[in-house]
């Protein structure tokens, strides 16, 4: 598959769905040059509910998949992926692995004034502390809240339907006063204005997006990209339906690049030996 492919030093990207998209158009921004793989496990999504060992398997065997395509690195465009699976990725994984929580708390505290900060994510990510504990180590006293129906209203493309609108006022309703909200999923980058007009205008709404996008963009070679005249490349894989994953994606403006479908079973066939 690898010869096929026919990129040059990709970095790979995935997510449980579209979500991941938001971190990739960014990183895209910031490495024009550079070819990516996207994989979008949308046959599994959501992550969020599920348990962390189940959530670790999945994220390993995309690793594992990803690494044998010849990625140079590693993005885990996944807070939940992120929150229970990071260390052991960056422990076993051949290439360097970045993900988007401590981006997340970067945003964060680089954007607050009052200290008061919030954070909404799946229920994974915010069973699992992995925000709280970050920002509690700055001297933040974050309110924390999981909003699990989120992730569906933008997987099935409603990201500006009444829905969306319900369900975030509902979400937030019982939020202290703060003047900074992390979208602690990468779906909800693409809930902006909904969440925006439900937290008010004082409120800075941050994500991971940029700051990955830095860190990551700042690990490459600049030099060797811009050697490179022609754009990237990008190329989705998606464990589900690749027509909902393309439909989806136009919705969000992120169309550009061919998409493979990859069955789960041929996702799991492809893994790299150990070691190898
Ligand atoms: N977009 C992912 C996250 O950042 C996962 C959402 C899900 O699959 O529940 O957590």
């Amino acid at each position: 598959m690898q010869a096929s492919l026919e990129l040059r030093s990709p970095i790979g990207v995935f997510d449980s769905g579209v979500g991941g998209l938001t971190v990739l158009q960014a990183l895209r921004r910031r490495l024009p040059n550079r070819d990516f793989i996207y994989l979008g496990d949308t046959a599994r999504v959501p992550y969020g509910r599920k348990p962390p060992a189940m959530v670790t398997e999945f994220a390993h065997s995309i690793a594992n998949f990803l690494c044998g395509l010849g990625i140079e690195g590693l993005v885990v465009a996944c807070n939940t992926a992120s929150a229970v699976a990071l260390s052991s990725l960056r422990e076993s994984a051949p290439v360097p692995v970045w993900g988007v929580i401590d981006p997340g708390v970067e945003a964060a505290t680089r954007a607050t004034r009052s200290g008061r900060v919030g954070v909404i994510g799946t229920k994974g990510t915010i069973a699992s502390g992995a925000y709280q504990r970050r920002l509690e180590a700055r001297g933040i006293e974050p309110w924390a809240q999981a909003c699990p129906m989120l992730v569906h209203v933008v997987e099935e493309g409603l990201a500006e339907s009444p829905e969306a609108e319900l369900l975030a006022r509902e979400y937030l309703r019982s939020r202290p006063e703060i003047d900074t909200l992390i979208l602690g999923c990468t779906h909800y980058p693409l809930l902006r204005n909904v969440l925006q007009r439900a937290v008010g205008e004082q409120v800075r709404l941050v994500d991971s997006a940029e700051v990955t996008a830095e860190l990551v963009s700042a690990a490459f070679d600049q030099a060797t990209d811009g050697d490179v005249l022609s754009r990237g490349r990008v190329i989705h894989f998606v464990t589900g339906d690749p027509l909902a994953f393309a439909h989806t994606a136009a919705v969000i403006g992120s169309v550009e690049g061919e998409i493979i479908s990859l069955p789960i079973a041929e996702l799991a066939s492809t893994q790299v030996p150990a070691g190898e």
